[in-house]
């Protein structure tokens, strides 16, 4: 039997108390990113916010945790290091699995500065397994992890998973599901089509539905889009669910709906699946979060 109470945020983008930045970073991707966070965004992201979302996740008792990317926002060191002490107040390796976004890789970082501080959230069950795709098998769900993080030009915020790490999900869901997992993918840019502009998308997402069309999972998370969705996707045995979530710290605003996680509730047996879903969004009348939906939804597997 398969049984899950999985906890899903994402896009916390962390405050970090940075010196200013120097003079010849001012045109960089990385300076130009936080001239735009000094303009306006990091007053959008807020650390009350986030501190309230966490209180109210844990208030449910998840079994699990995950956060689908964008932990940082610049890629600066001490934001690894400083989200390494944030991951570790929220939940053991065990209990705890990440991946990362575009803001974490917004510029090219030695992994010794950057991710490689993560990794302990970051790997998969099987000793010295690629980091990517990661698997971790948690009350009969295989989590899998994706990275479409990848350093881009300025005004891009795209990302990519590439043809390496397409082919080894290609055999992993077919093993996964020989081995009757729920299947349940992670990546942090949306896979469907038009759901973000071009220039934050995921490049190669037809690749990936090709992969789940071929294949299929029994559902697909992400993040990156600052609203909700719900955007099935193609899958051998009918339409896969596709949720995203908005950052878990967005005080609502024109260009964000504001924070949301979502407990993602696994029932069930193989080919027999169900997911129940409760979403839980900031109120700004309230100051706090709340239901803002409660369903039940049947697995295609
Ligand atoms: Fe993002």
């Amino acid at each position: 039997m398969t049984s899950l109470r999985l906890a899903h945020c994402s896009d916390p983008h962390l405050h970090f108390a940075a010196p200013p930045p120097r003079l010849s970073e001012r045109l960089s991707k990385r300076g130009l990113s936080r001239s735009s966070w000094a303009r306006g965004r990091g007053q959008l992201q807020r650390p009350e916010i986030l501190a309230q979302a966490l209180a109210d996740l844990r208030a449910q008792g998840p079994d699990h945790i995950l956060v689908s990317g964008d932990l940082v926002n610049f890629s600066l060191p001490g934001e690894f290091e400083q989200a390494a002490r944030w991951l570790a107040t929220l939940g053991s390796p065990q209990a705890l699995s990440v991946i990362p976004g575009n803001h974490d890789a917004l510029v090219p970082v030695p992994a010794v500065q950057g991710l490689d501080h993560w990794l302990p959230w970051m790997q998969g069950d099987a000793p010295g397994a690629d980091a990517f795709p990661y698997v971790r098998v948690r009350g009969g769900v295989a989590l899998i992890g994706l990275s479409s993080a990848l350093p881009t030009a300025p005004g891009l915020a795209g990302g990519r998973l590439g043809v390496a790490q397409l082919q080894r999900l290609e055999s992993l869901l077919a093993d996964l599901k020989a081995q009757g997992l729920c299947r349940v993918i992670t990546l942090h840019h949306p896979p469907a089509e038009g759901v973000v502009p071009e220039r934050k998308a995921l490049w190669d997402r037809a690749g990936f539905r090709a992969v789940l069309a071929r294949q299929g999972a029994e559902l697909v998370l992400h993040g990156h889009s600052r609203d909700s969705r719900f955007d099935p996707l193609p899958g051998p045995a009918g339409l896969i669910l596709n949720l995203g979530l908005p950052s878990v710290s967005a005080i609502p605003n024109p260009k964000d709906e504001g924070a949301r996680w979502q407990l993602l509730e696994f029932s069930g047996a193989p080919g027999h699946w169900q997911l129940r879903v409760t979403v839980r969004a900031y109120s700004r009348a309230l100051a706090g979060f709340e239901t803002a939906g409660r369903y039940r939804l049947k697995l295609n597997t």
